[in-house]
């Protein structure tokens, strides 16, 4: 695991935005593994932006979301899938059958997950995994005590993640109390993962997840035992960290950090 971290969230947001073009460009077929929450809005803007203005190409990009609400259609404004549409899949040249999330709407929620296994492996497994954080700790939404090695399947949402997701709701009675999402176990088999954290509301949980033990109480710590995985902070949820002057020293220092100064 490595940490990179900047002097605000835009740089940091810039900076994975950046990390996801740069695959992109050296693998045109890229299968990219995408979350949602209010941290990616600006990365996808970014990437509609150098769609535009630098060609950046997503012809050949096959992309499988994190998690999906049960019982939102597409066209619910509050379902990741429109949010990706809204967000993304709109402002690029990216086919829509090349895009992928669980199906919220299946009416046997537990075989659609079991297809979204195969279709992840169907294409081959996830090249980059996108990934932010919960409040609880949670990646895709894996809330505590998710099984480390589980695969996608249905979960139940904690009171935390109600109360931090319910307000994009308009009147919280009405967000899905169930998700469905890829396990820890779906994550931890992406070539790469990128997490993004930005601002004092996730200081606490992200030095649990980085720094502290690897425990099912919080997903995002399983993290700990990929093989490459980055995570992208700007100096507000970076305040907790012990390691700091070591995350700085190896991100000025390591060659494949120097494009990136
Ligand atoms: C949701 C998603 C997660 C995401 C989290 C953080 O719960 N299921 O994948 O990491 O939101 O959201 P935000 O960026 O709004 O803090």
């Amino acid at each position: 695991m490595e940490v990179i971290i900047q002097p605000n969230a835009a740089a940091a947001t810039r900076l994975v935005a950046r990390l996801i073009a740069k695959a992109l460009r050296q693998n045109p077929g890229l299968v990219l593994g995408l979350a949602t929450g209010r941290t990616m809005e600006q990365v996808y803007a970014l990437l509609a932006d150098m769609h535009k203005e630098e060609g950046l190409d997503f012809a050949r990009c096959r992309t499988f979301n994190l998690d999906e609400y049960a019982g939102l259609p597409p066209e619910d404004n509050h379902s990741y899938r429109f949010y990706m549409n809204h967000h993304l899949f709109a402002k690029v040249n990216i086919d829509r059958r090349n895009t992928h999330l669980p199906d919220g709407m299946a009416d046997d929620l537990d075989a659609a997950c079991i297809r979204y296994e195969q279709a992840i492996q169907e294409a081959g497994g996830i090249d980059f995994q996108l990934l932010g954080i919960g409040h609880d700790g949670h990646i895709g939404f894996n809330e505590p005590l998710s099984a480390l090695r589980s695969r996608t399947r249905v979960k139940v949402l904690t009171p935390q993640t109600m109360a931090a997701n319910g307000p994009l709701f308009d009147g919280r009675e009405r967000m899905p109390r169930r998700a469905l999402t890829m396990g820890v176990g779906t994550i931890l088999d992406s070539k790469r993962c990128v997490l993004l954290a930005a601002g004092t509301a996730k200081a606490d949980i992200l030095a649990k997840a980085v720094e502290g033990p690897i425990t099912a109480m919080v997903s995002a710590s399983a993290l700990q035992l990929h093989p490459h995985c980055t995570i992208v902070v700007d100096e507000e949820a970076a305040a907790r960290l012990e390691g700091k002057d070591y995350y700085r020293f190896v991100f000025r220092n390591e060659p494949e950090w120097q494009e990136f100064q």
